[in-house]
């Protein structure tokens, strides 16, 4: 999960990294009031920032410097609403100005190639990292951390000296860098991006910008976690889906999809794609899918279509289970009551395909059943172009 600004400077703030005063306003008389507290630190001056999960905000015209509280709540106006990289932006942050003298930039994320963690330093942050990586690779100091060890005095060092700080600013920087080390384990992060960590101009170090990725593997024993997830831009049927236990992924197509097993469900995926290329007076593509996993019961059969049903986008369903240890008798019940339990309310054809671990009985249920928008059918291709065709329809 990746956080928002405004999440990664409380994150910064409560490990001690240095950051300014901000608050997250969702209306310009927010914005104005917070700005009107802020900006009292820092000569009425702050930055009104918009909240989006995308990068280039300042150049999209998303951070805006306010002198008065007046032009904080204008702009503010501005920026609510706004589109960034698809992003529409329904919070701004109102942060306390800086004087900047210099603007840095510093990462630490996860190196899965080399089973380490890689921290990147340049004293030319600000700018736009990918393109300073190619364009002057040298100016980015790479240095690999130990996860066993992390970021030591001696670590710290190490990259501000690969970095080529000036000695005079070496202590605040190791100082902060080792703050944002104590955020990345702490909070199981993947990445903790700072661009810029500023020098201002009265020399002090600070994080203006704060990028945090947080592993999902370890919500488990960060319970604080739950409370950062964005409820506006939140999928509701992913969050019912996750609710359920089940991992339910949406995509843009019009032919849900539920497999059991990430990687029948992957050519599951492949095989719909391939077929609505077909259909070109109504293209058919995946709209989503679920996995609904090894052993599942018909209840969990009948919770996974429940989630495609709801999805508007939904032409057709195409079912295709691989009896394992999920036997295909206890999917096709769970078609059957799922079926039963919507009634009237499915209107959606359903193409199911069953393999493997009873599959005679499945098909069994299935036939005697004989429900008018179920189509069983004994390929996984015929199938996946069954259903594509049903969706163009
Ligand atoms: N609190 C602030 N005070 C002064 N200038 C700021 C402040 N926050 C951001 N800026 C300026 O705006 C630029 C862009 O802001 P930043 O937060 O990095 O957004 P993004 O990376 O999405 O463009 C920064 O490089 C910095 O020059
Ligand atoms: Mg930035």
């Amino acid at each position: 999960m990746d956080l928002f600004e405004y999440q990664a400077r409380d994150v910064f703030e409560k490990h001690g990294v240095p950051v300014l005063a901000g608050a997250v306003a969702t209306t310009p008389a927010e914005a104005r009031e917070a700005a009107e507290k802020i900006g009292a630190n820092s000569g009425g001056v702050t930055v009104v920032k918009a909240q989006v999960k995308t990068g280039g905000r300042g150049k999209a015209g998303g951070v805006k410097v306010a002198k008065t509280a007046d032009e904080a709540e204008k702009y503010a106006t501005d920026i609510l609403g706004m589109d960034i990289k698809g992003h529409t932006v329904h919070k701004v942050m109102i942060a306390q100005g800086a004087q900047i003298a210099e603007e840095y930039y510093f990462s630490i994320l996860l190196d899965r190639t080399n089973r380490s963690y890689l921290a990147m330093c340049s004293k030319e942050g600000g700018v736009e990292i990918e393109q300073l990586a190619e364009e002057r690779p040298e100016a980015l100091a790479k240095v690999e951390v130990d996860p066993n060890v992390g970021i030591d005095d001696a670590k710290a060092q190490e990259i501000v000296d690969a970095a080529g700080f000036d000695d005079a600013d070496k202590p605040a920087l190791i100082d902060a860098i080792k703050k944002l080390w104590v955020v990345y384990r702490e909070e199981d992060a993947t990445l903790v991006e700072v661009n810029p960590l500023v020098k201002t101009e009265g020399g002090e170090i600070i994080a203006l910008d704060g990028k945090v990725t947080l592993d999902g593997n370890a919500d488990f024993r960060q319970p604080d976690h739950a409370a950062l997830e964005d409820e506006l831009s939140a999928d509701p049927l992913e969050a019912k889906a996750k609710e359920k236990g089940l991992n339910y992924v949406k995509l843009d197509g019009n032919v849900g999809i539920i497999g059991n097993g990430a990687g029948l469900v992957m050519s599951t995926l492949d095989v719909v794609a391939y077929s609505g290329e077909d259909y070109t007076d109504g293209v058919s593509a995946p709209a989503n899918f679920l996995d609904i996993g090894g052993g599942a019961s018909a209840q969990v059969m009948a919770d996974g279509l429940d989630i495609i049903l709801g999805d508007e986008q939904v032409k057709s369903v195409f079912v295709n289970v691989f009896g394992g240890i999920t036997a295909c008798d206890e999917v096709a019940r769970g078609i059957k009551g799922a079926l039963e339990t919507l009634g009237d309310a499915a209107t959606k054809p359903l193409v199911v395909r069953l393999d493997g671990n009873a599959v005679e009985e499945g098909r069994a249920i299935l036939a005697e059943y004989n429900h008018p928008l179920v189509s069983i059918e004994e390929t996984m291709d015929g199938a996946a172009r069954k259903a594509a065709e049903l969706a163009a329809k």
